[in-house]
């Protein structure tokens, strides 16, 4: 049997996303110790605080170890392929984990790995942020589906996933962008037809926050995008989430952000610090769901 990867939100079912949320709140030691004896490879190409964190101590709450290793260190595809890299360390570990520029490279480490392989954020996606976001959502508003949630900003991996999520959780996700940085026609149709949520993409922020349960947001400029600062600080500037945008969103709405957050930027520190701020609990989510996850991946059922 081939080994349970997370690559993508998208690439699992309604019913695997429940298991691992259901997973995530169970209390530790009813997991068992799925990776007692093992090892996970734990690789960075980009910085890290949340992803390495929550993923080093779920690891050892479900009895493995985890090996901290920079990108630099094994050079993907510099000193060595993504294939040789993988195929060897599947040999030593139970899990082999990434943190990518190319979504490519974590797609041809899984190719060939013995073992699962865990997308710890790409250019393209952010799984693992995403099952954080959706438990941090149903314990603060309920269950998703039927709910509505918004994003105002940059169409990138972490609005990615979680679109894909709301849409397998049967949310209505809207987000809005400056025209240029929507997601492209095939992509909303691709998304659309994940589940019984819904995927809204616009350029209007004020008309998607409208009613929405939940507002998002992330960085204008993610990692590895550096050189497009200037143009995108510019390009985003009406996006920003303020305390006037919020006041367009339902009465009890709470904002999110994967984080780190640049105040002043994407959004104002009266939103994130204030009352409807949910961050903390939110990057807190990520330990909890990296164990779900983990268990997952490990046949925990
Ligand atoms: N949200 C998130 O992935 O944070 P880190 O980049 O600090 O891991
Ligand atoms: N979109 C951001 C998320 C960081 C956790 C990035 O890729 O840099």
């Amino acid at each position: 049997m081939s080994p349970r990867h997370i690559l993508d939100i998208a690439s699992l079912s309604g019913d695997q996303v429940r298991l691992i949320l259901d997973l995530a709140q169970r209390p530790i030691a009813s997991l068992g110790r799925p990776l007692e004896g093992l090892g996970a490879a734990l690789i960075f190409e980009k910085p890290s605080n949340r992803t390495r964190h929550s993923m080093e101590i779920a690891v050892m709450q479900l009895g493995g170890h985890p090996v901290y290793t920079r990108g630099e260190e094994v050079g993907i595809d510099v000193r060595e392929t993504a294939e040789d890299i993988a195929a060897v360390m599947a040999g030593y570990h139970g899990v082999l984990a990434a943190r990518v520029f190319k979504h490519d490279v974590v797609v041809r480490m899984a190719r060939v790995s013995g073992v699962p392989v865990v997308n710890m954020l790409s250019d393209h996606s952010h799984p693992l942020q995403a099952l954080a976001d959706a438990l941090t959502m149903q314990q603060t508003i309920g269950d998703l589906a039927g709910r509505s949630v918004a994003w105002s900003g940059d169409w990138n991996n972490v609005a990615r996933s979680l679109a894909e999520i709301c849409v397998l959780l049967g949310a209505r996700f809207s987000i809005a962008t400056p025209a240029g940085y929507a997601p492209q026609p095939a992509e909303v149709r691709r998304i659309n037809g994940l589940g019984s949520g819904e995927f809204v993409a616009g350029t209007d922020p004020f008309a998607v926050v409208t009613g929405a349960e939940a507002v998002h947001t992330d960085v204008w400029v993610s990692m590895g995008q550096e050189a497009e600062t200037a143009r995108k600080e510019q390009a985003f500037a009406a996006y920003k989430v303020t305390a006037s945008l919020m006041e367009r969103a339902a009465p009890q709405a709470k904002f999110f952000h994967c984080l780190p957050a640049h105040r002043g930027h994407e959004v104002d520190a009266d939103v994130i610090d204030g009352p409807a701020s949910r961050v903390i609990p939110q990057a807190h989510n990520r330990l909890h769901s990296a164990r779900g996850a983990l268990a997952f991946i490990m046949g925990v059922k």
